[in-house]
Protein backbone atom coordinates (compact mmCIF):
# COMPACT_ATOMS: atom_id res chain seq x y z
CA UNK A 1 0.00 0.00 0.00
CA UNK A 2 1.67 3.33 -0.83
CA UNK A 3 -0.01 6.72 0.58
CA UNK A 4 2.34 9.18 -1.78
CA UNK A 5 1.88 8.07 -5.48
CA UNK A 6 2.44 11.52 -7.10
CA UNK A 7 5.01 13.86 -6.61
CA UNK A 8 1.85 16.18 -5.34
CA UNK A 9 1.77 13.93 -2.69
CA UNK A 10 5.21 13.34 -1.70
CA UNK A 11 5.55 17.12 -1.36
CA UNK A 12 2.81 17.52 1.09
CA UNK A 13 4.74 15.12 3.32
CA UNK A 14 5.59 17.30 6.68
CA UNK A 15 4.67 20.78 5.95
CA UNK A 16 0.72 22.05 7.30
CA UNK A 17 -2.48 23.58 5.98
CA UNK A 18 -3.12 26.96 7.54
CA UNK A 19 -4.59 28.38 4.19
CA UNK A 20 -6.20 26.76 1.20
CA UNK A 21 -3.76 29.02 -0.43
CA UNK A 22 -0.85 26.83 0.73
CA UNK A 23 -1.76 23.76 -1.19
CA UNK A 24 -1.25 24.16 -4.99
CA UNK A 25 -3.63 22.74 -7.46
CA UNK A 26 -1.87 19.15 -7.73
CA UNK A 27 -1.54 18.56 -4.21
CA UNK A 28 -5.62 20.14 -3.50
CA UNK A 29 -6.40 16.83 -6.17
CA UNK A 30 -4.42 14.45 -4.03
CA UNK A 31 -6.38 15.28 -0.74
CA UNK A 32 -9.58 14.76 -3.05
CA UNK A 33 -8.06 11.26 -3.97
CA UNK A 34 -7.04 10.40 -0.29
CA UNK A 35 -9.88 11.63 0.39
CA UNK A 36 -11.71 8.68 -1.64
CA UNK A 37 -9.79 6.40 -1.12
CA UNK A 38 -9.91 6.09 2.70
CA UNK A 39 -13.99 6.99 2.26
CA UNK A 40 -14.37 4.17 0.08
CA UNK A 41 -12.26 1.81 1.66
CA UNK A 42 -9.68 1.31 -1.06
CA UNK A 43 -7.06 1.56 1.98
CA UNK A 44 -8.73 -0.89 3.99
CA UNK A 45 -9.67 -0.38 7.95
CA UNK A 46 -7.11 -2.42 9.29
CA UNK A 47 -3.99 -0.69 6.70
CA UNK A 48 -5.60 2.85 7.91
CA UNK A 49 -5.04 1.16 11.74
CA UNK A 50 -1.57 1.08 10.53
CA UNK A 51 -0.92 4.65 9.33
CA UNK A 52 -0.62 6.66 12.76
CA UNK A 53 0.18 3.49 14.86
CA UNK A 54 1.88 5.03 18.33
CA UNK A 55 0.99 8.67 17.41
CA UNK A 56 -0.81 11.57 18.95
CA UNK A 57 -3.05 14.10 17.66
CA UNK A 58 -2.70 17.79 19.64
CA UNK A 59 -6.07 19.51 19.09
CA UNK A 60 -6.18 22.66 20.54
CA UNK A 61 -9.88 24.61 20.43
CA UNK A 62 -10.01 28.23 21.90
CA UNK A 63 -13.88 28.37 20.70
CA UNK A 64 -16.57 25.84 21.00
CA UNK A 65 -17.18 22.54 18.11
CA UNK A 66 -19.17 19.52 17.45
CA UNK A 67 -18.16 18.36 13.71
CA UNK A 68 -14.17 19.48 14.22
CA UNK A 69 -13.60 18.02 16.90
CA UNK A 70 -15.73 15.08 16.68
CA UNK A 71 -14.51 13.98 12.88
CA UNK A 72 -10.55 14.56 14.27
CA UNK A 73 -10.85 12.86 17.30
CA UNK A 74 -12.84 9.99 15.11
CA UNK A 75 -10.32 10.44 12.11
CA UNK A 76 -7.08 10.13 14.56
CA UNK A 77 -8.89 6.98 16.14
CA UNK A 78 -9.30 5.16 12.56
CA UNK A 79 -5.67 5.68 11.52
CA UNK A 80 -4.99 4.12 14.73
CA UNK A 81 -3.45 7.39 16.62
CA UNK A 82 -4.69 9.24 19.92
CA UNK A 83 -6.15 12.44 20.13
CA UNK A 84 -5.43 14.85 22.78
CA UNK A 85 -8.44 17.50 23.36
CA UNK A 86 -7.16 20.32 24.70
CA UNK A 87 -9.83 23.38 25.64
CA UNK A 88 -10.23 26.84 26.14
CA UNK A 89 -9.23 26.46 29.76
CA UNK A 90 -6.66 24.00 29.78
CA UNK A 91 -3.94 26.34 28.08
CA UNK A 92 -5.10 29.17 27.84
CA UNK A 93 -2.93 29.82 24.32
CA UNK A 94 -0.86 33.18 24.35
CA UNK A 95 -2.37 34.08 28.08
CA UNK A 96 -0.74 31.03 30.50
CA UNK A 97 2.45 31.52 28.18
CA UNK A 98 2.74 31.89 24.58
CA UNK A 99 2.06 30.27 21.68
CA UNK A 100 5.78 30.35 20.94
CA UNK A 101 6.58 28.28 23.65
CA UNK A 102 3.17 25.84 23.63
CA UNK A 103 4.20 25.04 20.50
CA UNK A 104 7.79 24.05 21.27
CA UNK A 105 6.31 21.64 24.05
CA UNK A 106 4.04 19.98 22.07
CA UNK A 107 6.95 19.82 18.90
CA UNK A 108 8.76 17.71 21.50
CA UNK A 109 5.39 15.17 21.75
CA UNK A 110 2.93 14.99 19.38
CA UNK A 111 3.01 14.07 15.73
CA UNK A 112 0.45 16.93 14.30
CA UNK A 113 -1.40 19.53 15.83
CA UNK A 114 -5.16 20.79 14.79
CA UNK A 115 -5.94 24.35 16.30
CA UNK A 116 -9.10 26.21 15.91
CA UNK A 117 -8.33 29.77 17.47
CA UNK A 118 -9.28 33.47 17.32
CA UNK A 119 -6.62 35.46 15.58
CA UNK A 120 -5.02 33.37 12.63
CA UNK A 121 -1.65 34.60 13.35
CA UNK A 122 -1.81 31.58 16.20
CA UNK A 123 -2.18 28.51 13.82
CA UNK A 124 1.23 30.52 11.89
CA UNK A 125 2.93 30.82 14.89
CA UNK A 126 1.90 27.40 16.11
CA UNK A 127 3.41 26.17 12.91
CA UNK A 128 6.53 28.26 12.67
CA UNK A 129 8.16 26.59 16.40
CA UNK A 130 6.08 23.35 16.53
CA UNK A 131 8.39 21.51 14.08
CA UNK A 132 5.19 19.42 13.48
CA UNK A 133 2.62 19.55 10.87
CA UNK A 134 -0.55 22.60 11.79
CA UNK A 135 -3.81 21.90 10.43
CA UNK A 136 -5.98 24.95 10.80
CA UNK A 137 -9.16 24.00 12.28
CA UNK A 138 -10.47 27.36 11.90
CA UNK A 139 -9.45 31.06 12.43
CA UNK A 140 -11.04 34.38 12.15
CA UNK A 141 -9.58 33.85 8.16
CA UNK A 142 -9.93 30.95 7.37
CA UNK A 143 -11.52 27.02 7.67
CA UNK A 144 -9.67 25.42 5.58
CA UNK A 145 -10.58 22.00 6.41
CA UNK A 146 -14.25 22.49 6.04
CA UNK A 147 -13.76 23.99 2.38
CA UNK A 148 -12.35 20.69 1.46
CA UNK A 149 -14.75 18.72 2.87
CA UNK A 150 -17.48 20.89 1.08
CA UNK A 151 -16.05 20.76 -2.05
CA UNK A 152 -15.46 16.85 -2.14
CA UNK A 153 -18.96 16.81 -1.29
CA UNK A 154 -19.67 18.71 -4.82
CA UNK A 155 -17.61 15.91 -6.44
CA UNK A 156 -19.61 13.47 -5.14
CA UNK A 157 -23.17 14.58 -6.58
CA UNK A 158 -22.06 16.28 -9.53
CA UNK A 159 -19.33 14.83 -10.85
CA UNK A 160 -16.34 17.74 -11.15
CA UNK A 161 -15.72 21.45 -9.85
CA UNK A 162 -14.50 23.01 -12.96
CA UNK A 163 -16.55 25.07 -14.28
CA UNK A 164 -19.51 25.14 -12.06
CA UNK A 165 -20.72 27.80 -9.68
CA UNK A 166 -21.25 28.47 -6.40
CA UNK A 167 -23.16 31.31 -4.59
CA UNK A 168 -22.20 32.18 -1.14
CA UNK A 169 -24.85 33.74 0.64
CA UNK A 170 -24.42 35.97 3.88
CA UNK A 171 -21.38 37.27 5.93
CA UNK A 172 -17.84 37.30 3.63
CA UNK A 173 -16.45 35.47 6.74
CA UNK A 174 -13.51 32.60 7.10
CA UNK A 175 -15.85 30.00 5.61
CA UNK A 176 -16.09 32.18 2.68
CA UNK A 177 -12.54 33.24 2.41
CA UNK A 178 -12.20 29.39 2.43
CA UNK A 179 -14.13 28.49 -0.25
CA UNK A 180 -13.52 31.77 -2.31
CA UNK A 181 -10.21 30.43 -2.49
CA UNK A 182 -10.62 27.26 -3.28
CA UNK A 183 -13.04 27.86 -5.83
CA UNK A 184 -11.07 30.15 -7.65
CA UNK A 185 -7.99 26.80 -7.60
CA UNK A 186 -10.50 24.40 -8.79
CA UNK A 187 -11.94 26.47 -11.73
CA UNK A 188 -15.36 26.83 -9.73
CA UNK A 189 -17.29 30.16 -10.58
CA UNK A 190 -17.69 31.78 -7.20
CA UNK A 191 -20.08 34.94 -6.48
CA UNK A 192 -20.46 36.29 -2.99
CA UNK A 193 -24.19 38.23 -2.10
CA UNK A 194 -23.35 40.09 1.51
CA UNK A 195 -24.64 43.34 2.91
CA UNK A 196 -22.65 46.20 2.00
CA UNK A 197 -19.61 46.58 4.46
CA UNK A 198 -19.13 43.05 5.09
CA UNK A 199 -17.71 41.69 2.26
CA UNK A 200 -15.05 38.98 2.24
CA UNK A 201 -11.53 40.58 3.26
CA UNK A 202 -9.79 42.65 0.31
CA UNK A 203 -6.47 40.88 0.46
CA UNK A 204 -8.19 37.54 0.27
CA UNK A 205 -10.26 38.62 -2.83
CA UNK A 206 -7.38 40.07 -4.45
CA UNK A 207 -6.06 36.79 -3.78
CA UNK A 208 -8.44 34.75 -5.18
CA UNK A 209 -9.01 36.67 -8.35
CA UNK A 210 -5.47 36.49 -9.10
CA UNK A 211 -5.60 32.41 -8.64
CA UNK A 212 -8.51 32.43 -10.49
CA UNK A 213 -6.28 34.06 -13.66
CA UNK A 214 -4.93 30.49 -13.90
CA UNK A 215 -8.06 28.16 -14.21
CA UNK A 216 -10.61 30.43 -15.97
CA UNK A 217 -12.84 30.70 -12.94
CA UNK A 218 -15.11 34.28 -12.23
CA UNK A 219 -14.75 35.60 -8.72
CA UNK A 220 -17.71 38.16 -7.84
CA UNK A 221 -18.59 40.32 -4.91
CA UNK A 222 -22.35 41.52 -4.98
CA UNK A 223 -24.63 42.71 -2.65
CA UNK A 224 -27.70 41.22 -4.01
CA UNK A 225 -28.58 37.66 -2.76
CA UNK A 226 -30.85 36.97 -6.08
CA UNK A 227 -27.99 38.59 -8.46
CA UNK A 228 -25.39 36.08 -6.74
CA UNK A 229 -27.66 32.95 -6.69
CA UNK A 230 -28.45 33.26 -10.46
CA UNK A 231 -27.81 29.79 -12.42
CA UNK A 232 -26.03 29.00 -9.46
CA UNK A 233 -24.97 25.05 -9.39
CA UNK A 234 -24.35 24.98 -5.09
CA UNK A 235 -25.98 27.98 -2.83
CA UNK A 236 -23.58 27.88 0.16
CA UNK A 237 -24.51 30.11 3.68
CA UNK A 238 -23.37 30.46 7.14
CA UNK A 239 -24.36 32.08 9.96
CA UNK A 240 -24.92 35.40 10.11
CA UNK A 241 -22.84 36.19 13.39
CA UNK A 242 -19.32 33.73 13.57
CA UNK A 243 -18.10 32.86 16.79
CA UNK A 244 -16.58 36.06 18.68
CA UNK A 245 -19.24 38.45 17.26
CA UNK A 246 -22.07 37.36 19.33
CA UNK A 247 -22.67 40.62 20.75
CA UNK A 248 -23.34 41.63 17.37
CA UNK A 249 -25.72 39.09 16.75
CA UNK A 250 -29.73 41.49 17.33
CA UNK A 251 -27.83 44.26 14.51
CA UNK A 252 -26.35 41.71 12.20
CA UNK A 253 -29.95 39.90 12.30
CA UNK A 254 -31.16 42.95 10.88
CA UNK A 255 -28.83 43.87 8.25
CA UNK A 256 -28.32 40.62 7.24
CA UNK A 257 -32.51 39.53 6.80
CA UNK A 258 -32.59 40.36 2.84
CA UNK A 259 -29.94 37.57 2.53
CA UNK A 260 -31.79 34.50 4.05
CA UNK A 261 -31.53 31.42 2.24
CA UNK A 262 -35.15 30.60 1.69
CA UNK A 263 -37.08 28.39 -1.09
CA UNK A 264 -37.57 32.05 -2.99
CA UNK A 265 -34.05 32.29 -3.15
CA UNK A 266 -33.36 29.12 -4.05
CA UNK A 267 -35.26 29.08 -7.29
CA UNK A 268 -32.95 31.62 -8.70
CA UNK A 269 -30.50 29.03 -8.65
CA UNK A 270 -30.59 25.81 -11.22
CA UNK A 271 -33.10 23.22 -10.26
CA UNK A 272 -30.76 20.94 -9.67
CA UNK A 273 -28.77 23.07 -7.63
CA UNK A 274 -27.22 21.97 -4.08
CA UNK A 275 -27.79 23.53 -0.79
CA UNK A 276 -24.56 23.85 1.42
CA UNK A 277 -23.97 24.85 5.19
CA UNK A 278 -21.09 23.89 7.38
CA UNK A 279 -23.34 24.12 10.60
CA UNK A 280 -23.86 24.90 13.21
CA UNK A 281 -27.39 26.52 11.46
CA UNK A 282 -29.63 29.03 12.80
CA UNK A 283 -32.84 28.18 10.88
CA UNK A 284 -35.09 30.43 10.74
CA UNK A 285 -32.32 32.95 10.46
CA UNK A 286 -29.63 32.56 7.41
CA UNK A 287 -31.55 29.26 6.20
CA UNK A 288 -34.86 28.43 6.34
CA UNK A 289 -36.13 24.77 8.23
CA UNK A 290 -37.83 23.66 4.02
CA UNK A 291 -34.14 24.54 2.71
CA UNK A 292 -32.07 22.65 4.73
CA UNK A 293 -34.49 19.98 4.77
CA UNK A 294 -35.39 19.86 1.17
CA UNK A 295 -34.50 18.08 -1.45
CA UNK A 296 -30.87 19.99 -2.07
CA UNK A 297 -29.50 20.19 0.98
CA UNK A 298 -26.21 18.00 1.26
CA UNK A 299 -25.44 19.49 4.45
CA UNK A 300 -25.19 16.49 6.28
CA UNK A 301 -23.00 14.67 3.75
CA UNK A 302 -20.48 18.18 4.31
CA UNK A 303 -20.60 17.10 7.75
CA UNK A 304 -19.57 13.25 7.31
CA UNK A 305 -16.74 14.49 4.55
CA UNK A 306 -15.08 16.43 7.12
CA UNK A 307 -14.25 13.37 8.67
CA UNK A 308 -12.90 11.96 5.52
CA UNK A 309 -11.22 14.79 4.00
CA UNK A 310 -9.36 15.54 7.07
CA UNK A 311 -8.05 11.87 7.63
CA UNK A 312 -6.81 12.94 4.21
CA UNK A 313 -5.13 15.58 5.27
CA UNK A 314 -3.41 14.18 8.14
CA UNK A 315 -2.33 11.07 6.52
CA UNK A 316 -0.67 13.42 3.36
CA UNK A 317 1.17 15.98 6.18
CA UNK A 318 1.56 13.38 9.26
CA UNK A 319 2.76 10.36 8.10
N1 LIG B 1 -18.52 23.31 10.76
C1 LIG B 1 -17.82 23.26 11.90
O1 LIG B 1 -16.62 23.55 11.94
O2 LIG B 1 -18.53 22.83 12.98
P1 LIG B 1 -18.08 22.93 14.50
O3 LIG B 1 -17.96 24.38 14.85
O4 LIG B 1 -19.16 22.22 15.28
O5 LIG B 1 -16.74 22.24 14.66
N1 LIG C 1 -18.23 31.31 10.47
C1 LIG C 1 -18.53 30.39 11.55
C2 LIG C 1 -18.21 28.98 11.15
C3 LIG C 1 -18.53 27.94 12.16
C4 LIG C 1 -18.11 26.57 11.75
C5 LIG C 1 -17.76 30.80 12.79
O1 LIG C 1 -16.60 31.17 12.67
O2 LIG C 1 -18.33 30.76 13.87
Amino acid sequence: MSLRETDAAKALKGRSLLSIADLSRPELDAVFDMTRRLKEHVISPSDQRAIFEGKTLAMIFEKPSLRTRVSFETGIFQLGGHGIYLGPNDISLGKRESVGDVAQTLGRMVNIIMARVFEHDKVTGLATYSGVPVINGLSDLEHPCQALADFYTIIEHKGKLDGLKLAFIGDGNNVAHSLMLLAAKMGTHFAIGCPKGYEPDSNVTAQAKELAKETGASIEVLNDAVKAVDGADVVYTDVWASMGQEAETEKRAKIFAPFQVNMELMNHAKDDALFEHCLPAHRGSEVTDDVIDGKWSVAFDEAENRLHAQKAVMVLLGS
